[in-house]
């Protein structure tokens, strides 16, 4: 399987910071923010990675990953997304050469987490997945309802909901098959006029094809200021913890 990293957007959310440099640039405690979704990757058997990237800063990446074979990847590839705030599924939608009619798994780029997907890689045939993962704040995020009569069936995803019907946020990895290009040309911008991730997860849905599976480990996205300092918080403890 290869693997699509999402780090467009403007990362409005984190001016100052993000005029001088990419959201996905910027440090989480020890390293820049990017390294983490890289890592969780090669950490899950994939080792063929295209970076989808927009906004002033998108040389700043080639210069900092190279040709990514520090990390363990033997493909690197850079993408650049014309409409930088066009949504998750937009960015994700230039990756479709990238997929060659292969299977993808993706990470959002602002998400970093110690979470080991390659079971799910391994065990990945077809339709889509999500990872799930409670939270304390779901409003923040595309929360999914699971079937109160059959708790292993997924039922719907609301994309940040006023009033949040479960504490069960999805993460932003993501394993699709090939119909996921389909689905996105399929879908409408939504309200923020963005094409959202959760429309296409709904796609899969309606056809009876999302699997999903809990996320194991630590996992938080880093894309605001107190999200990123908590992101930094916990990679500093567990170093800490590793070095005792
Ligand atoms: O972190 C998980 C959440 O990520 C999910 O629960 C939500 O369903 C999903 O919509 C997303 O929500 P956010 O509002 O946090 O997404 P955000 O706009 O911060 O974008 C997350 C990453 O996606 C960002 O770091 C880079 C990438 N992205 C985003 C947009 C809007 C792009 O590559 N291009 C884009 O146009």
């Amino acid at each position: 399987m290869k693997g699509v990293i999402l780090a467009g957007g403007l990362g409005t959310r984190l001016n100052p910071l993000t005029f001088v440099t990419n959201k996905h640039l910027l440090p989480v405690y020890d390293k820049p923010m990017i390294y983490y979704p890289i890592e969780t990757l090669v950490k899950g058997g994939i080792t063929e990675v295209l970076i989808v990237t927009s906004g002033p800063h998108v040389g700043h990446f080639l210069g900092l990953l190279k040709n990514g074979k520090e990390f363990g990847l033997t493909h690197l590839e850079y993408a650049y997304q014309e409409k930088p705030d066009g949504g998750i599924a937009d960015a994700l939608s230039i990756a479709r050469d990238f997929a060659d009619n292969g299977p993808l798994a993706v990470v959002l780029g602002d998400n970093t987490t110690d979470a080991d997907i390659s079971e799910a890689v391994k065990n990945f045939k077809s339709g889509g997945h999500v990872f799930l993962r409670e939270v304390p704040d779901p409003q923040r995020y595309g929360v999914a309802t699971i079937d109160p009569n059959d708790k292993t069936k997924l039922i719907d995803i609301v994309e940040k909901p006023k009033n949040p019907v479960s504490n069960l946020a999805v993460t932003g990895l993501y394993l699709y098959d090939n119909k996921v290009f389909d689905f996105i040309d399929g879908i409408q911008p939504s309200d923020r006029g963005e094409l959202e991730i959760t429309d296409v997860n709904n796609m899969y849905l309606k056809k009876g094809e999302l699997g999903w599976s809990m996320l194991g480990g630590y996992w938080t996205d880093a894309g605001t200021f107190d999200t990123l300092y908590r992101a930094s918080k916990y990679w500093f403890e567990k170093h800490q913890q590793d070095k005792k």
